[in-house]
């Protein structure tokens, strides 16, 4: 677990950083969703560890912390990946084959539909109606919106993803073409 929004705290450890957001609070049941957003913004996601912390620091059962976190959709109980993709499943898109989109990013991503792939670049969800339902079926892919999303599409934007977060991590910033492959 590691801080990652708040660039304040970097230098302390993520207990220490998870009590001062505790006692930032005050330490009482009413601040337990303020409290685990807060956590969720500095750290990315709610990790068991930072469950534990505020339970023991608070008294509230962790079972009880649990029960508030995996209620509310707003909380993440695992690691987001670099790159977050939205399938809209909302009725327009549904009807507009959003499954079978859906299917498509689990397959050149590799990860589940509400999970993280392996390699930690791609988070994938299903979400209600993101507001566009002409342009159906739609896709929320690393911040911007795709309109009329096929199979073929959703395989070509993994891959162009894929390529530019290789070209970050190599030592130059540039890939072995000079650019993104696509
Ligand atoms: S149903 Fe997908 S954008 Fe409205």
């Amino acid at each position: 677990m590691s801080a990652r929004d708040n660039t304040a705290v970097t230098a302390k450890n993520p207990i220490e950083i998870i009590d001062a957001i505790v006692r930032k609070h005050s330490v009482n049941r009413g601040a337990t969703i303020p409290i685990l957003q807060e956590i969720q913004k500095t750290f990315g996601y709610i990790a068991p560890e930072a469950i534990t912390r505020i339970s023991d620091l608070t008294g509230i059962p962790e079972s009880d912390i649990y029960s508030i976190a995996t209620f509310y959709a707003q909380f993440r109980l695992q690691p987001v990946g670099k790159y977050t993709i939205s399938v809209c499943h909302g009725t327009a898109c549904h009807l507009a084959g959003a499954e079978k989109i859906s299917d498509a990013f689990e397959h050149a991503t590799g990860a589940k539909t509400g999970g993280t792939s392996e390699d930690g670049l791609f988070t994938l969800e299903k979400v209600a109606c993101l507001g566009c339902c002409s342009l159906a079926p739609v896709v929320n892919f690393i911040n911007e919106t795709h309109a009329r999303v096929t199979p073929d599409k959703a395989q070509a934007l993994v891959k162009a993803a894929r390529a530019a977060a290789a070209k970050e991590k190599s030592p130059k910033g540039e890939s072995q073409h000079g650019k993104q492959d696509v």
